[in-house]
């Protein structure tokens, strides 16, 4: 079914939970008001938006991101790519192009929200596939609005006044043996709390946020809420309100971090050659 209504483009849901093919627009073109309004309202909508193959040239990647927002410029500056801080590139080739074996950020593979480490977090991220593998190298949405309506009565009231700690340096470092962070972008990102359950500023539904960058719980002893986040972010990602997408060179897709978590399949690194090209937009103080 593609519903062309209310959309001045084509919009085809991917999975009846979350997710929606755009078709008709050219993102190498400049986007007019009219349009970017529509994609938005359709963001809001579907959660997650796919592009086909096409050009995206990173000056329109970032254009487009401006449209819905401050641009993070991305604590990790080893990243920075094409000479814009906004851009980040995640490969595994080496200066010759060819696959250097190693996986650029192993964080990826556990479900997470992007900037959830920050006090204002990821809204939407814009990622574009310069390079995509033949196998793996997938990426996973699941629908969080879902993750939180589908729990009990029981763990509802129990999370309801519950805050978790974010930290990058956890979650990138501690637990996915990445390169150290170095002092001062350990300092530019201290440790930061959210609430566990969040009410989406734009469509007021509420949300589980937690996923990969929640370390602890507030005022709970560290190993028991260690065990509740991890508890939680299995519970949350459910077959039927997931979208797995197998990577086509050339696709773009944008999500809103708000009411989504996402992960990355693993790859080949060795012999599978994946580029992405990545910003994300700076949201809201989750309440
Ligand atoms: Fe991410």
């Amino acid at each position: 079914m593609t519903a062309r209504e209310p959309f001045p483009f084509e919009a085809t849901p991917l999975t009846p939970a979350l997710g929606a093919r755009i078709g008709g627009i050219t993102l190498a073109d400049a986007m007019d008001d009219a349009t970017f309004d529509a994609l938005y309202a359709a963001f809001l909508r579907y959660q997650v938006l796919l592009f086909p193959s096409q050009d995206v040239p990173p000056a329109r990647q970032v254009a487009l991101a401006r449209r819905f927002g401050e641009v993070q410029v991305h604590v990790m500056n080893q990243y920075h790519a094409d000479g814009f801080p906004e851009l980040y590139r995640l490969s595994n080739l080496d200066a010759q192009g060819n696959p250097n074996g190693k996986h650029p950020d192993r964080g990826t593979l556990a479900w997470h929200t992007d900037g959830s480490w920050q006090r204002r977090t990821g809204q939407a991220t814009i990622i574009y596939g310069e390079v995509m593998p033949q196998t793996g190298g997938e990426t996973h949405f699941c629908d969080m609005y879902g993750a939180y309506e589908r729990l009990s009565d029981d763990w509802k009231r129990r999370i309801e006044p519950l805050r978790a700690v974010h930290n990058l340096d956890f979650s990138r470092t501690r637990r996915h043996g990445e390169d150290p962070m170095t002092e001062a972008q350990k300092r530019a990102v201290p440790p930061v709390d959210h609430p566990v359950v969040r009410t989406h500023p734009e469509t007021r539904r509420r949300c589980l946020f937690l996923g990969d960058h929640a370390e602890y719980i507030v005022g709970m002893p560290y190993e028991e809420g260690r065990a509740l986040i991890e508890e939680l972010n299995a519970l949350a990602p459910h077959p039927d309100l997931t979208y797995e997408h197998r990577w086509t060179t050339g696709e773009l897709i944008l999500w809103d971090n708000r009411c989504t978590m996402h992960r990355a399949t693993s790859y080949d690194p060795a012999t599978q050659k994946r580029v992405i090209r990545r910003c994300t937009v700076i949201g809201e103080v989750p309440a």
